[in-house]
């Protein structure tokens, strides 16, 4: 794990780690449906909001900064996911609008005989604009891998049964926004690969907690938003660039016919490209504070595209000793596991901390999640949430309200200590 020393200047890094805007002390454990901004993002934000207001294209310093911006932005975003080149990156308002337009300029292709293949775990992101070619007659049908019961992994079986030379499209997200589970997406894809498919990945959960390497595992798509990843709100989206050329996106007719112009429902915000460009300062200076243990690491990537791979693999390690003290507690604390009332979905095995993410929803027996999450708010200070998170894997297992917590870089040892005492009260005071 990060020593305590790095944590506290990670931590020094997010304005809001410590306290809300109200002075108010708290631990943040409610990343999975937001992140805090970290500041170099929100300060470049402002910056470019007050410097380079104006729209690109012309010919003035603030218009062609604002163009400087936007691209790069999509330079850093194309090292970060390894992306050959930064023409590859789209962005938009939400990942939910980056998967309806690539979802209506494959439909344009399609026949009404193919099917697309997913999970039962995906966000509703990646399920409903799928849905949509089904109802628009683009494709025949939808079809769902179901889950394990148990450890709630994806039946992989059952989902190669699925695939059939109809397959045009098979969608997978990289983590479960409900469980944390990590999908095995280089298996995923020889599957898809196979028939032809194309594969898509929803990164949105998964970006804030590791790697991602898009050429490592030959995507076609990969879609993430960058409020999960300490930014602003706005999306980007990875296709390969011979795909982007051959779509034809829905555009109006005089915006740009060459990706990633193409596929940019109107002009740009550079504001949303200033601040991942912070995000990426950020990571990068991350990898300066932990090089020491990367020596010979990474040697196949080159500058910033190695400190990116450096920072991610180490905030990777130092999660899964988060995940470890939320599952089995520490100091004499008992953890999530170790308390009769609680029931922990998803992966709970230690030796298998790779396959999850620190995100965890439970339920309490005999106690509604609203009120769980209320009294860890009043009793403990703690930001957590509950109710439904836009996940299938929570209509298909009829679990409307569980509870959950989701970790990243700034929270600490202290902050799950604290949440594992209350939630102890919470499930003994009832
Ligand atoms: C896995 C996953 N996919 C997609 C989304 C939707 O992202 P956006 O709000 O950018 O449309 C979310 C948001 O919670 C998510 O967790």
């Amino acid at each position: 794990m990060f020593d305590k020393e790095l944590v506290e200047k990670i931590r020094e890094a997010f304005p809001r780690a410590e306290k809300d805007f109200n002075g108010r002390e708290r631990a943040f454990f409610d990343n999975g449906t937001g992140t805090l901004v970290v500041k170099r993002a929100a300060e470049a934000e402002a910056e470019a909001r007050i410097n380079c207001s104006a729209n690109i294209g012309g010919v003035f310093n603030e218009s062609k900064q604002a163009e400087a911006i936007i691209k790069a932005g999509r330079e850093d975003i194309a090292d970060f996911i390894n992306a050959p080149s930064s023409e590859t990156i789209i962005s938009g308002e939400s990942a939910t609008s980056l998967v309806f337009n690539i979802s209506y300029a494959l439909g344009k292709d399609l026949t009404g005989k193919e099917n697309i293949v997913t999970t039962n775990y995906e966000h509703y992101t990646n399920v409903s604009p799928w849905e949509e070619l089904v109802e628009r007659g683009k494709i025949k049908e939808v079809r769902y891998a179901k889950l394990n019961m148990g450890d709630g992994t994806i039946d992989l079986d059952h989902l190669d049964e699925l695939i059939d030379e109809n397959t045009k499209i098979v969608a997978v997200t990289a983590a479960s926004n409900m469980l944390g589970t990590k999908s095995p997406l280089k298996i995923i894809c020889k599957m898809a690969r196979k028939v032809g498919a194309y594969f898509f990945v929803d990164a949105v959960h998964q970006i804030v907690h590791g790697l991602v390497d898009v050429q490592a595992l030959d995507c076609d798509f990969l879609v993430f938003s960058a409020y999960k990843l300490f930014s602003s709100h706005g999306s980007f989206l990875y296709g390969k660039k011979e795909l982007l050329e051959t779509l034809k996106p829905f555009k109006v007719k005089t915006a740009p016919t060459s990706v990633p112009g193409k596929f940019e429902w109107g002009t740009r915000n550079q504001a949303m490209f200033a601040a991942i460009t912070g995000v990426m300062e950020h990571f990068q200076w991350i990898a300066k504070e932990v090089q020491d243990k990367y020596e010979g690491r990474f040697m196949e990537y080159e500058g910033r595209r190695r400190e990116l791979r450096i920072a991610m693999d180490a905030i990777e390690q130092n999660e899964k000793g988060l995940s470890k003290a939320v599952l089995i507690g520490f100091d004499g604390v008992p953890g999530l596991l170790k308390i009769p009332e609680v029931t922990v979905y998803g992966i709970t095995g230690l030796e298998r901390l790779d396959e999850r993410v620190p995100t965890f929803s439970f339920e309490v027996e005999g106690i509604e999640g609203e009120e769980v999450a209320r009294r860890l708010w009043e009793e403990g200070n703690i930001a957590a949430r509950s109710g439904h998170f836009y996940s299938l894997a929570q209509d298909v297992h009829n679990k409307q309200k569980v509870v959950r917590i989701s970790l990243v870089q700034y929270n600490t040892l202290e902050e799950v200590r604290t949440f594992l005492i209350v939630l102890k009260k919470i499930c003994t005071d009832k």
